[in-house]
């Protein structure tokens, strides 16, 4: 199988080819992004949220992030898919900001080490974040930068909403996105800016942006998995959507129809017929044990 890499991200950037993303958590989910040729996993914090039922991302740790890292990761590996996409664990808040010390670069170690991860992504194009994403590409793993609205810092922000606005605030963008590039990030997310703001971002890096909420003028496009496929949605309680996200399936709703359809056969007796009751005796142990 092809290996989709840092590399082959760049060319695709280069000759105007898009690139696709998507969030997975655990195995099946795994096995079905490699298996529709996605380039890029990314095992996100959204996991707190969408897998681990929090309201932010805030609660979950680097141990978590790794045990779902590891499924995706056997995910990706058994899949027999024709291209292996590339694996991006993302680094939990708490993680890799403090200054001054190594437990970014001893963090991002783990993620590479147990779990096999490709690349490790974080948040802010601060001077401060622009420095440990140096460190942490100094020290052998490959960093994907995120900017625009980044869910981990919602205390600060005061809530999940557009960013970079204002000329001024898109400026300061384009300055955190130029920071990452400076500090060796092989691609960075905007999330949730002005599709005109994006698009200046994107012509000015040379490193492939990946969009959510972005527009249409980015290097490529990331959903959250369980948005887009309507994992969530249920026939009479509408999962949050956001606005930016479209649904591509309803899975949600297959499921709920599944799991009724099974507790009504099970009430009337109609699971399971002959076709499932599968074991049988010979005639003969029969006799003996009647
Ligand atoms: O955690 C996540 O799902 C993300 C993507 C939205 C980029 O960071
Ligand atoms: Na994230």
């Amino acid at each position: 199988a092809t290996k989709v890499s840092a590399l082959s991200l760049a060319s695709k950037k280069r000759k105007g080819r898009k690139i696709s993303m998507v969030t997975a958590y655990d195995y099946p989910s795994a096995v079905h992004c490699a298996r529709a040729e996605i380039d890029i996993i990314l095992v996100g914090d959204s996991v707190a949220m969408v897998e681990l039922g929090y309201d932010t991302t805030q609660p979950v740790t680097v141990d978590q992030m790794i045990h779902h890292c590891q499924s995706v990761k056997r995910g990706v590996e058994q899949s027999n898919a024709n291209t292996t996409p590339l694996l991006v664990g993302d680094m939990p808040f708490g993680s890799y900001e403090f200054e001054d010390t190594d437990v970014a670069l001893r963090n991002a170690y783990k993620f590479v080490k147990e779990a096999g991860v490709d690349a490790v992504k974080m948040e802010g194009g601060s001077p401060a974040r622009a420095r440990t994403a140096k460190m942490v590409v100094d020290g052998g793993v490959a960093v994907m930068g995120h900017i625009g609205l980044t869910p981990q810092a919602i205390s600060v922000i005061g809530g999940f909403r557009a960013q970079g606005r204002t000329a001024s605030r898109a400026r300061a963008l384009l300055d955190d996105a130029m920071r990452l590039q400076d500090a060796g990030a092989f691609s960075v997310v905007l999330e949730c800016v002005p599709a005109n703001v994006a698009e200046a971002i994107t012509e000015t890096l040379e490193i492939p942006t990946i969009g959510i909420g972005a527009g249409g003028y980015t290097s490529g496009q990331v959903l959250v998995y369980h948005d887009m496929l309507g994992m969530l949605s249920h026939p009479h309680h509408e999962q949050f959507m956001p606005k930016f996200c479209k649904q591509y399936a309803e899975v949600g709703h297959a499921i709920q129809s599944g799991l009724q359809e099974f507790k009504a056969d099970v009430e009337s007796g109609t699971f399971p017929s002959d076709k499932y009751s599968p074991y049988v005796m010979t005639e003969k142990e029969r006799m003996a044990f009647d």
